[in-house]
C-alpha cells in the first residue's frame, strides 16, 4: 500500500502544563485555509466507523482530540492509511480523496475544520461515481 503524498499531517502547537495541554491553530498559519464550518463526531461505538465519501471542493482538517481514530484515504489510485491519536496531530485532507475514519475507541472525539459550508451537492458519496469524478478530471 503506497502513502505517498496521501498523507499531508497537521501539528499544531501544544502548550504543556500542570493544568493540562492546550493546543491551538490559525488560518492560514498552521491551518492552511479559512475555516467556515466546524463539526465534531463523537459516541461512536467502539470500532465504528464514519465518512466513506469524498468531496468535490470542501478541504478537511481532522484532528482527534479524544482518543483515537484510523483515518484511511483513498485517490483513486494509490490508498493510506493513518492513526490519529495525538490532540494536536491532524490530518488535511484535500478534495477528491475517498476518506473513511475507522476504529473509533468509545471515548473518541475527532474535530473537523471545514474549508466551505455544508452542502450536500460537494459530496460524493458513491465510490463508482467518486471514480468516474476522478477519470473525468
Ligand atoms: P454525514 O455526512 O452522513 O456523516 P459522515 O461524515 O459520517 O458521512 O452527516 C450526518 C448528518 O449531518 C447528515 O444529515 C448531514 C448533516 N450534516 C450537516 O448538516 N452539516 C455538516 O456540516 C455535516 C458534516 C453534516
Amino acid at each position: 500500500m503506497k502513502s505517498g503524498a496521501l498523507i499531508k499531517k497537521i501539528i499544531l502547537p501544544i502548550k504543556r502544563d500542570d493544568r493540562g495541554f492546550l493546543v491551538y491553530g490559525e488560518a492560514n498559519n498552521q491551518l492552511p485555509f479559512e475555516i467556515k464550518r466546524v463539526f465534531y463526531i463523537g459516541d461512536v461505538e467502539s470500532g465504528g466507523n464514519r465518512g466513506h465519501h469524498a468531496h468535490k471542493e470542501n478541504i478537511l482538517a481532522l484532528f482527534c482530540i479524544q482518543g483515537k481514530s484510523l483515518i484511511k484515504l483513498d485517490n483513486g489510485t494509490d490508498k493510506a492509511e493513518v492513526w490519529l491519536d495525538s490532540p494536536n496531530e491532524g490530518l488535511l485532507i484535500n478534495p477528491l480523496i475517498w476518506h473513511s475514519m475507522e476504529e473509533f475507541s468509545k471515548d473518541t472525539i475527532l474535530l473537523c475544520l471545514a474549508s466551505l459550508p455544508y452542502n450536500e451537492s460537494d459530496y460524493l458519496r458513491d465510490y463508482e461515481d467518486f471514480k468516474i469524478h476522478i477519470k473525468k478530471g
